[in-house]
Formats: C-alpha cells, sequence, structure tokens
C-alpha cells in the first residue's frame, strides 16, 4: 500500500466500544500528533436507528448498515471491529480478503477455531492486525512492562492476577455476553482474556501450562431482551418477561506456570460484589515486586528488594510524569490524570505509528500475538472440563 498522510477508518458497532474507538479516532489527531491522521470515514451497525445523530455526534462521515458494502468501498483502508464475539472471525476474514487492515476487539474471538481461522488469514494478508487489548496502554501497565523488561525484578516467582466485576447480577437481562453461540464464554473471555494478555505483556512470558480450573455459573436463567442491543449495556438494556437460558460462565479461577518458572493463579468474576472494575495483578520477582489495580488507574506499587533493608518498603508512583510514563506526554502535567478512554486513544496512536513503518511506543498484540491469549484461554476451559492438567502444547498453534 502506497505511503499516505491519512487512514480512512469504518467502524463496525456502536455500542460500548463503538464508543470508545470513536472516542479514540477523534481525539488521536487531536492530541498524539501521529506520523498520519485518522479521518472517521464510516460507521457501520446492522441496527441503523438513530445512526445519523450516532454520526454526527462522533465525527463520522457516512452511515453504512451492510458490512460487506464497508470492505467493498476501496476508500476504506482499516477496518475496526467492535462487535460480539461470535462475527469477529467473519468480519476480520472479509475485511483482510478485501486488502483492509483490521484492527479487532478483544477476545480475538469466541472459539479457538474462528481465532485460527483469523491467524490464517491475516498470515496471507499484507495487511496489518490489531486486537485492542486495551490495558496495554495504560501508563502504569506499560510501565510495569518497561521495568520489568529493564530487570527490576529479577527474577519472576509469583504472579497473582484479577479481574473482578459485579454487574452482572439478577436484573441484568440475556445480553449476547450470557450466550455461548455469540460470546463464546462469560467472564473468562470477557475478563480473563485482558489478565492473560496483561500478564503476557507485562512478564514478557508465555503461559506453559494450566494446572488446574474451575468455573461456575451462578445465574443460570436471566430475561430474555427487547429490541435491539445497539448501545450495549452502558446505554441500559430492555427485558421482557420470559426467560432464556444462561450458556457461559459468571466466574472462571485458575493456576498456571510461566515459561521462565513463575507459577500463577488468575480470577475473573462477573457477581464479585464491591469490586467495579478491579482489574490488575501482583508480580512478585527476586530484586522486586509490582502491584496494580486499574481502580487506581494512575498508581503503580513498586518494592525494591535491592534497597537499603532499613528503607525498603512499598512505593506509590503516579504514573503521570511525561518523559517517565509512557504515553503520558501527549495528554496532561504532572498528576492531571487520565481515564479509561486515554488507553483507547493511546492505542489508536500506536496503530497510526505502525501503518507509518514506524514502532508502537510498547508492543501491540496483533492476531498472532492474541491467538496465544486465546490458547490459554482454550486450555483452561479444558482444563475446567476435564478436572485436569492441561498443557499448551494440547492446543493448536
Ligand atoms: N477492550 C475492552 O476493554 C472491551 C470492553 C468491552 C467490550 N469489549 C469487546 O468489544 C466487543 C463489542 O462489545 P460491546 O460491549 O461494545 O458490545 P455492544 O453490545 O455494546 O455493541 C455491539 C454493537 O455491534 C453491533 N452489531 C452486532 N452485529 C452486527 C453486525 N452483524 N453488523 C454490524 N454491527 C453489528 C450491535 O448493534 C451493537 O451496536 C466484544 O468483542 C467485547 O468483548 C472490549
Amino acid at each position: 500500500m502506497a505511503k499516505k498522510n491519512s487512514i480512512n477508518v469504518a467502524l463496525i458497532g456502536r455500542g460500548f466500544m463503538g464508543r470508545t474507538h470513536s472516542n479514540a479516532w477523534g481525539q488521536v489527531n487531536r492530541f498524539c500528533n501521529p506520523p498520519i491522521k485518522a479521518v472517521l470515514h464510516t460507521a457501520c451497525d446492522n441496527v441503523a436507528d438513530g445512526a445519523e445523530d450516532y454520526c454526527q455526534t462522533w465525527g463520522w462521515q457516512k452511515f453504512e448498515q451492510d458490512f460487506s458494502k464497508v470492505c467493498k468501498d476501496s476508500k476504506v483502508d482499516l477496518v475496526d471491529l467492535g462487535t460480539p464475539n461470535y462475527i469477529h472471525a467473519s468480519m476480520a476474514i472479509e475485511a483482510l480478503q478485501a486488502g483492509k487492515h483490521v484492527a479487532c476487539e478483544k477476545p480475538l474471538a469466541g472459539t479457538l477455531e474462528d481465532a485460527s481461522k483469523m491467524v490464517n488469514a491475516a498470515r496471507k494478508s499484507k495487511a496489518k492486525t490489531f486486537v485492542w487489548y486495551s490495558y496495554r496502554r495504560c501508563p502504569a501497565i506499560a510501565f510495569a512492562h518497561q521495568l520489568v523488561k529493564a530487570g527490576k525484578l529479577g527474577d519472576i516467582r509469583h504472579v497473582r492476577a484479577f479481574y473482578l466485576q459485579s454487574w452482572a447480577d439478577e436484573s441484568v437481562p440475556l445480553a449476547w455476553r450470557f450466550d455461548k453461540k455469540l460470546a463464546g464464554s462469560g467472564a473468562h473471555g470477557d475478563l480473563n482474556a485482558h489478565i492473560v494478555d496483561m500478564t503476557r505483556f507485562v512478564t514478557g512470558q508465555e503461559i506453559t501450562e494450566i494446572s488446574g480450573a474451575i468455573a461456575e455459573t451462578f445465574i443460570k436463567k436471566r430475561n430474555k431482551m427487547v429490541g435491539n442491543v445497539a448501545g450495549g449495556i452502558a446505554a441500559g438494556l430492555q427485558k421482557s418477561q420470559s426467560m432464556g437460558n444462561v450458556t457461559v460462565d459468571d466466574t472462571v479461577l485458575f493456576l498456571a506456570r510461566f515459561s521462565g518458572g513463575a507459577v500463577a493463579s488468575f480470577e475473573a468474576a462477573r457477581q464479585a460484589t464491591g469490586n467495579l472494575n478491579r482489574n490488575g495483578f501482583e508480580i512478585n520477582g527476586t530484586k522486586g515486586s509490582l502491584m496494580f489495580n486499574f481502580e487506581r488507574m494512575a498508581e503503580l506499587q513498586y518494592f525494591d528488594a535491592t534497597a537499603d533493608e532499613g528503607l525498603r518498603g512499598w512505593t506509590t508512583i503516579n504514573c503521570t510524569h511525561g518523559g517517565s510514563h509512557p504515553f503520558v506526554d501527549m495528554w496532561w502535567p504532572d498528576a492531571h490524570a487520565i481515564g479509561y478512554e486515554h488507553t483507547f486513544t493511546n492505542m489508536a496512536s500506536d496503530i497510526l505509528r505502525v501503518l507509518a513503518g514506524q514502532k508502537p511506543i510498547v508492543p501491540l498484540a496483533d492476531f498472532e500475538d492474541a491467538y496465544q491469549t486465546q490458547r490459554v484461554l482454550e486450555a483452561v476451559m479444558l482444563s475446567a472440563t476435564k478436572k485436569r492438567p492441561v498443557k499448551l502444547k494440547e492446543i493448536l498453534n
């Protein structure tokens, strides 16, 4: 593809992620000085109601209801998927075959089989692929990645990762996220996907074995939804009186081993009352340790075990210093904190860097990389179902 000054983006899906991505593609030009600009070319959704308002609000030039027409539009350079998991594969493959770059929401797919087809399509294409593991671009997490890479933790011995939410009580209707055919899994693909990616990213290591896993569904039936899903859970879902079956997990816990020898525990739950978006990790090494919780996203806790013994203690680093902490120099002065949405804008800026032939500020997940996370998710479910350890070697690579 010839070098260009701008990239025409087509956003697919205008729900929760549709809003974060629309915001990111708009803000990236204003704040991040990208080497090529993002043009908000087309917004696409299979639901047309309110599309005109949506485009006006977020700055999209036009709306298209038919995804195939977006792929056939020679003006579109990048297809950005913010649709439910079951449709990632068919959309990504169609877009790649049409020569488009693809940025796909996480998890890569609902199933390993779909994810494998996506990786194969990416291998056959000259286009670039990206997966929105957006938390990599939270400055404190990106900084944790850099500290580990610089050897500050020594050899990593323990990893504890958790992603606890509490929104999914009985009042929430049967959205696509509770349907195995549409989502693949529940808290597992939704939340464990993030912390598997995050710990792979921060430690720089791969998970080699799942030693045991437990999956549970507490709420087995929910009210069916009324109408369509555009706007998603954030926009409020309408429910009917008739009930339907929940076919995914509410919580999945597992134990694992990392390639560098560390042992690890992972916890994902959607009904961990009081934990609204407690997404984080504790990583203990021979020279130091780190702790992070997204509910206090600017802060990284660091323990330096090489410091004078009398002075050792946990340090709370406020990761808001441009020049020291990744991505921050694109935003505000020290301690003028950024939020959830900035992680997406930071990712949009790195996508534009890569499309311009430059290096991202910290590594991005592409389809190959996100496939490794998908293999871990698959191994965990196999371990939970068969009630036995599973080596990653058993899972299609
Ligand atoms: N990176 C993150 O932190 C994060 C957070 C939430 C969701 N996600 C992921 O983003 C994806 C979307 O989740 P969401 O919460 O935005 O869902 P959502 O239900 O809020 O929105 C999905 C949108 O896709 C549209 N859609 C469905 N089928 C379509 C089709 N065939 N053609 C065009 N549009 C279609 C729906 O109408 C809706 O507007 C999922 O893969 C999810 O796992 C990622």
